[in-house]
């Protein structure tokens, strides 16, 4: 059981003193998309039958879909769900328990109650841990080459799934972003879109990413990660990395992400009721 106070988290009366303990800067700063959204107002039509707005992103990493799902999170109004961030704090109590992430039985046990917080506004970066804000960490080296054998689990797995379904269901209007949105967590979302990009695409994305934020990158290492972490998460038995046979391929290698967000907006906007 994933406890979840995901949806009252930000209106914690503590959260301004642990943002500042932790260093982060005033919230409009913390998302640099360089897209002009501000021309763009805030479009709230809806697809859903009670008047919300559901879209499923899966695809791999390096694609683009964070960035472009908070843009687009806040262009429609809707709140941001990052599905992957959950199997990175998972990975990270795995990590800090000292249990080695290939020992399914002990991996269970590390995560079966997850005090696990994320921050759905689409404005937010924050991630809690048992009440610490863990947004850098689960972004490193380690957790990032541990988190495919940590997801691989089918328990770990069915926790997070619940909890990504109860705020999506909460949210009311939710771009949700992941590997198995479109085919196992909301299956039945009335609009999907897969984005690939070549894995050297990718690989330059992630390494550009890691040395603006100030980590230690090297190329080949970037790329042989995210070759292998396609593998794995491709290769898995439980809810394998592939899109849903309704989902809408978009392949962003020569996209800007201004194009793959009008992209996106052109496909929820169709998929309007
Ligand atoms: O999107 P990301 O790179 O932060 O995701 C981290 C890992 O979590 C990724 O290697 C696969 C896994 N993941 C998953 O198995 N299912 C999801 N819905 C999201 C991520």
């Amino acid at each position: 059981r994933v406890p979840c106070p995901a949806p009252g988290a930000h209106q914690d009366p503590h959260r301004a003193a642990r943002r500042a303990e932790a260093g982060f800067p005033a919230r409009t700063q913390q998302l640099r998309t360089d897209l002009p959204l501000q021309g763009g107002a805030a479009v709230t039509f809806s697809n859903m039958p009670d008047g919300g707005l559901i879209l499923a992103v899966d695809g791999p990493s390096g694609t683009g879909k964070s960035t472009t799902c908070r843009a687009l999170a806040k262009r429609l109004d809707a709140k941001y769900v990052d599905t992957g961030a959950m199997y990175r704090v998972a990975t990270l109590a795995v990590l800090r328990a000292g249990v080695d992430p290939t020992d399914t039985e002990a991996v269970i046990a590390a995560t079966r109650d997850l005090p696990l917080a994320v921050n759905d506004d689409p404005d937010s970066t924050e991630v809690l841990l048992d009440g610490e804000n863990v947004a850098a960490e689960i972004r490193g080296r380690e957790v990032t080459q541990n988190v495919s054998a940590v997801s691989a689990v089918p328990e770990v797995r069915e926790n997070l799934v619940a909890l990504q379904r109860r705020l999506a269901a909460q949210a009311h209007r939710a771009i949700v972003e992941g590997r198995d949105i479109g085919t196992v967590v909301l299956a039945d979302a009335p609009v999907k879109a897969y984005l690939t990009a070549s894995p050297e695409i990718r690989a330059r994305r992630r390494y550009n990413q890691d040395r603006s934020a100030g980590r230690e990158a090297d190329f080949a290492t970037v790329l042989a990660d995210v070759i292998r972490r396609d593998e794995l998460d491709s290769s898995r038995t439980t809810s394998p990395l592939r899109p849903a046979e309704d989902a809408h391929l978009i392949d962003t290698s020569e996209m800007t992400l201004d194009q793959v967000l009008e992209t996106l907006i052109n496909l929820v906007k169709e998929s309007q009721r």
